[in-house]
């Protein structure tokens, strides 16, 4: 068997992360920050050890800019609903992923406008499209750093320094990139980080959040959710402080454990070996996959500017098709269609039928991609 599927999330985890779940379920199991007993303690360390990893590996200057949430989307959801009203302009790209689409086209509604700059057909942005977009009455910028289509890396540290420039927040949806690429948020200027836990950091699935900026003004940011946190419990008011202000309800404790696990392990890893070791596997799987008549591949192309996320279609099938046979015939393990990315796929000429993804990890290795390689090259053949 062979996973390809690690931009939807990354698997095999670490075993550090698996031990760390397992301890915490049989060992500690308590709630954090609702008792002054030892498991309740010893509960809201690792939480807390957790949002220190997470502050560090973002430049963060305070663990508590870090709020927890179920992944990606909760952050995105909330720094985007949190903050955004009724007269505000925001300005995003042609390549996002729907938990940014979607929450826009809602609040859109609401009166808030919103502009959507156009990438290149290879996924590509020009910063200074984003500059010339930006008006008087822009809140905020939000892009990716990485497409989930063509793993395509946008020009974040240049956007970041356009958006401090003209006084606007800059949000980051790091879900492709967390834990592969360097994010530093005071060298790239960013206000608002939204991340994922079960992707490139190998934590589990239901982790993830939203990293808080000092810039961010806390009166004007409305929660998601309301209600018990642990802290100033004679109050009916919601907290007015990070994180408790947005973290109401018992959180996922056994996936933050694992997470801080995780992190642990990435940070004796290393995010720039992580990354180099995906930059090879791409460029070999790119270069592999060009060679192929009949394939056509989507996005740069070029495995220094992308994740290794690399999108691509055979000529003569549908990208179904190709995902069940990679399946059925090859033990390959990928995504194919839309990638929930309908707005990606436009932009690189895909849609509706979207493409097939092969999504590299640190696990992976140039073996299976040879294998990979091959099962396409075989479909492909059979088909011309
Ligand atoms: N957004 C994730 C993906 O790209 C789930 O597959």
């Amino acid at each position: 068997m062979i996973y390809l599927d690690n931009a939807a999330t990354s698997w095999p985890k670490p075993t550090d992360v698996v031990d760390a779940m397992a301890r915490f379920l049989s060992e500690v199991g308590a709630n954090p920050g609702r008792a002054g007993h030892r498991l309740a303690v010893e509960s809201g360390r690792i939480v807390y050890r957790a949002r220190e990893r997470i502050a560090e590996l973002f430049s963060a200057h305070d663990p508590l800019q870090v709020v927890f949430g179920q992944n990606v989307t909760e952050g995105l959801n909330l720094a985007l609903r949190g903050l955004l009203r009724p007269g505000d302009h925001v300005v995003t790209s042609s390549m996002e992923h729907n938990s940014v689409m979607r929450p826009l086209r809602l609040l859109e509604q609401a009166g808030v406008s919103v502009t959507v700059v156009q990438c290149s057909s290879q996924g590509e942005l020009d910063p200074g499209d984003v500059e010339a977009a930006i008006r008087s009455d822009t809140k905020m910028v939000v892009l990716n750093h990485a497409s989930n289509v063509t793993g395509t890396i946008l020009p974040i540290g240049q956007v970041g320094r356009v958006a401090r420039d003209r006084g606007v927040l800059f949000l980051v949806d790091a879900a492709q990139t967390a834990g592969v690429c360097e994010i530093d948020m005071q060298a790239d200027r960013i206000d608002l980080l939204a991340f994922t836990g079960h992707k490139s950091l190998y934590g589990p699935t239901g982790t993830g959040g939203l990293v808080v900026g000092e810039r961010v003004d806390l009166t004007h940011f409305r929660p998601l959710k309301l209600g018990g946190t642990g802290s100033r419990s004679e109050y009916e008011l919601q907290p007015e402080f990070l994180p408790d202000m947005f973290e109401s309800g018992t959180p996922n404790v056994v996936g933050l454990a694992g997470l801080e696990a995780a992190l642990q392990w990435l940070s004796y890893r290393g995010v720039e070996s992580v990354r180099r070791h995906e930059v090879g596997l791409a460029q070999y799987l790119i270069d592999g996959l060009l060679e192929i008549p009949g394939v056509t591949g989507y996005g740069g192309l070029r495995a220094d500017s992308q994740t290794a996320t690399v999108s691509f279609n055979i000529d003569a099938l549908a990208p179904s098709e190709v995902g069940l046979r990679l399946d059925e015939e090859y033990g390959i393990m990928c995504r194919v269609g839309l990638h929930c990315s309908p707005a990606a796929h436009r932009t690189i000429g895909t849609f509706p039928d979207g493409a097939v993804r092969f999504g590299m990890g640190v696990f992976n290795t140039q073996d299976q991609v040879d294998i990979a390689l091959m099962a396409v090259r075989t479909l492909a053949k059979a088909e011309r």
